[in-house]
């Protein structure tokens, strides 16, 4: 797929790795719009990088999707790229009363749920473009559960699961379906899982500009690589090695 000339809409965009996606897309001469829920955020992102609009969009309001769906389908019917990006996770472990049920559902609904309600109803819009594609943010974590992060696992293996089978649908449409798979990345995010470990939000960036560019469909950035051969090999030895980091 092409990496210049799109109209590009990104959930998240005013932080991490979502922002310096924005970045690089914006640098190509990209329409590149972001959507978060502190407007605040978004607009000075947006005031950061010319060429970008922000729209303030909770993805797990349904209010605020519609509204947003609205808005590109009048202001930016040319869009053809749509980016997954947000996502929440709990930092906890599932031998406590640690309100497991509650924390699931958060998850489940911003990384899986909003993912299959924006994506149902931009797809009519995608599908008018001669060259379109649909990039969702999962996680190494897809191949590998990782035990503090339970239920966010579980999140980003259903996200995985349901991204097969949306390219496997749109296969032969104009319609490319696309997953980055980050390991550990040093975001506001993963402060908690892995404090400044991770690694630079600048390479998962131009690890998924590349990976459009030679339509290679599952970008597994760093490590993400070898978990994905160990998991192949022996998912108990995946297992071990994710939490014995
Ligand atoms: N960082 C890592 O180590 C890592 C590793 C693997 C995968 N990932 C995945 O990569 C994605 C981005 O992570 P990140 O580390 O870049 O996170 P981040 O630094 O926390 O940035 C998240 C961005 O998404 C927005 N956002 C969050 N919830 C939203 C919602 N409900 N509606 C709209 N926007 C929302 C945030 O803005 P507002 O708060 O203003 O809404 C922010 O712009 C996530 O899906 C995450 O699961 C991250």
């Amino acid at each position: 797929m092409n990496t210049t000339n799109n109209t590009v809409l990104i959930t998240g965009g005013s932080a991490g790795i979502s922002f310096e996606i924005a970045r690089q897309f914006a640098a190509r001469g990209n329409k590149v719009i972001i959507a978060g829920r502190n407007a605040e955020r978004l607009q000075k992102a947006a005031s950061q990088i010319p060429g970008v609009t922000g729209i303030q969009a909770d993805v797990t309001n349904k209010e605020d999707v519609a509204r947003l769906v609205s808005t590109i389908k009048t202001q930016h019917p040319d869009l053809n790229l749509l980016i997954n990006n947000a996502g929440s996770a709990f930092v906890y472990t599932l031998d406590g009363e640690n309100n497991a049920y509650s924390k699931a559902t958060a998850e489940m609904d911003t990384n899986y749920l909003s993912i299959v309600n924006l994506t149902e109803q931009l797809l009519p819009i995608l599908r008018t473009s001669p060259d379109a594609a649909v990039v969702n943010v999962s996680s190494i974590v897809a191949f590998a559960p990782s035990a503090v992060l339970p239920t966010y696992t579980a999140s980003k293996a259903a996200l995985h699961a349901y991204t097969k089978t949306l390219r496997y649908t749109l296969r032969g449409t104009n319609v490319k379906v696309f997953e980055l798979m980050p390991p550990l990345v040093d975001t506001e995010f993963s402060t908690e899982i892995g404090r400044h470990n991770g690694i630079k939000p600048s390479v998962v960036a131009n690890d998924l500009l590349k990976a459009l560019e030679t339509d290679n469909y599952e970008i597994h950035v760093g490590d993400t690589a070898a978990i994905y051969q160990l998991s192949l090999k022996s998912p108990q030895e995946a297992l071990l090695a994710m939490n014995n980091r």
